[in-house]
């Protein structure tokens, strides 16, 4: 059986455990990961010579130097060839509510088609994404949270009139009947969609895609569109990796929010959760327009380190999900030591920009150890940048003073309430208030 479906498995034998036993005792046999960070530093050290570059003593020689050194190693090594920007064109906006209760003006269906270098496998040639905008009611430019939907533009407004449904497949974990309430108890009230009215409230507009529509997340069915994603002249081992596609298709929806009077280009904030928390750290490091980012439960190849193993294995991830990454990332599946780059050089590509990472105590295999090290081992290039250090020492309590910042909730893999919280304090407090239009 796939390890996607042992998951999805596990998790349902444990909420219908949960269900059935008394009050909620099931979940205490998942253990907690330990409470003290005992793993060594983040390595290779962001700062120090690497391959031929010498040691990195100013913020000149991190962008002109380093940061472009780690991007060419970025792509070739783990996540393939980040196509270039080719435009967009709005083909159709429909407002889908306004609501006249409450603080949400308007939800809109903006449909996109996105330009690429070469035409695929799409209807027409090239992707087509349907952006859901929501701004709320009052006086923009509103700042925005912008991050990819996993099973579809429906599952976010699940009753709603006119949305479209996708044409493309979706992956396995989507396909289910299983009944709303258990999607819920299983991955958090938020699993599906964010908490429109208390983000509205809060002055965020939210906007939401499904980045399956430009490579579907099923393996057998992913190459061709990354292949016609991947830049002419790519060698066959660093083709284009989903995650890079995913990522790409955020810096093209911040294409289109930036463009939008409404919504304050200066405070475009991406988000992700798991594999879409591993494209928003992507997108953020390769693209210097987002305001700051929350990955939520990453993961391996997203914030938490992976030269060690620790967590979800490179060999797993990469015969689970051999179409997220390069080729050429699995040539190091049981010898990831042999890497030369890990997360927190990702996440130093970010800096001085606002990078939150959320993970949960039992939630092992998103690695929330591996990820409090990754942002220690970045923030010598904030501090570099001028940013306040990282200084919070214990998992479990964060300090929420840096731009940095690492919290591990309770509970497994999911989107509850209390992490829609945390993004919120973290991005009330980091993203400067003030207005560019
Ligand atoms: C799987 C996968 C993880 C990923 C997660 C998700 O568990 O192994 O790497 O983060 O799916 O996206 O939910």
């Amino acid at each position: 059986m796939r390890l996607r479906r042992k998951l999805v498995l596990g998790a349902v034998l444990i909420v219908t455990g949960l269900a059935l036993s008394a009050g909620g005792c099931a979940l205490q046999r998942l253990p907690n990961v330990p409470r003290e960070i005992t793993s060594p530093a983040a390595s290779p050290p962001v700062l120090a010579a690497f391959r031929s570059d010498p040691a990195v003593q100013t913020q000149q020689d991190w962008q002109n130097r380093r940061a472009p050194l780690l991007k060419a190693r970025f792509q070739s090594e783990i996540y393939g060839a980040m196509p270039a920007p080719a435009g967009y064109e709005i083909v159709c906006r429909e407002v889908l509510q306004t609501p006249e209760k409450g603080a949400i003006g308007t939800i809109e269906q903006i449909t996109i088609a996105l330009k690429t270098a070469q035409t695929g496998p799409w209807k027409n040639g090239h992707p087509v994404v349907d952006l859901i905008l929501m701004t709320p009611k009052g006086k923009g430019p509103f700042p925005v949270i912008a991050g990819g939907t996993f099973c579809g533009n429906n599952v976010l407004l699940p009753k709603q009139q006119g949305m479209r449904t996708t044409n493309m497949p979706l992956p396995q974990e989507c396909g289910g009947d299983a009944p709303e309430f258990l999607i819920k108890a299983i991955f958090g009230l938020h699993a599906n969609s964010p908490p429109w009215e208390t983000l509205a409230e809060k002055g965020y507009a939210v906007a939401s895609w499904h980045p399956g529509d430009v490579v579907p997340d099923v393996p057998l069915v992913a190459e061709p569109y990354l292949q016609a994603l991947t830049p002419v002249g790519t060698p066959p081992a660093q083709r284009t990796g989903a995650i890079t596609a995913w990522a790409w298709t955020s810096s093209r929806m911040v294409d289109v929010l930036s463009a939008d009077p409404r919504l304050d280009p200066a405070r475009v904030m991406l988000w992700g959760h798991s594999r879409h928390g591993k494209a928003a750290l992507l997108s953020a490091a390769f693209d210097p327009r987002p305001a700051a980012v929350w990955a939520l439960q990453s993961g391996t190849a997203g914030a938490a380190l992976g030269r060690d193993d620790v967590g979800e294995p490179v060999a797993d991830i990469t015969a689970s999900f051999p179409h997220w990454f390069a080729p050429s990332y699995r040539a190091y599946a049981g010898k990831p030591a042999d890497l030369d780059v890990d997360q927190h050089q990702l996440i130093a590509l970010i800096a001085p920009r606002p990078v939150l990472i959320g993970t949960g105590r039992r939630d092992q295999w998103g690695d929330p150890h591996g990820s409090f090290r990754a942002l220690k081992g970045a923030d010598p290039v904030y501090q570099l940048f001028g940013a306040p250090a990282f200084t919070q020492t214990k998992l479990r309590e964060p300090d929420g003073k840096g731009v940095l910042a690492f919290y591990m909730r309770p509970g497994l893999h999911g989107i509850h309430t209390e992490d829609w919280d945390e993004a919120l304090a973290f991005f009330d407090r980091t993203v400067p208030k003030a207005t560019t239009k």
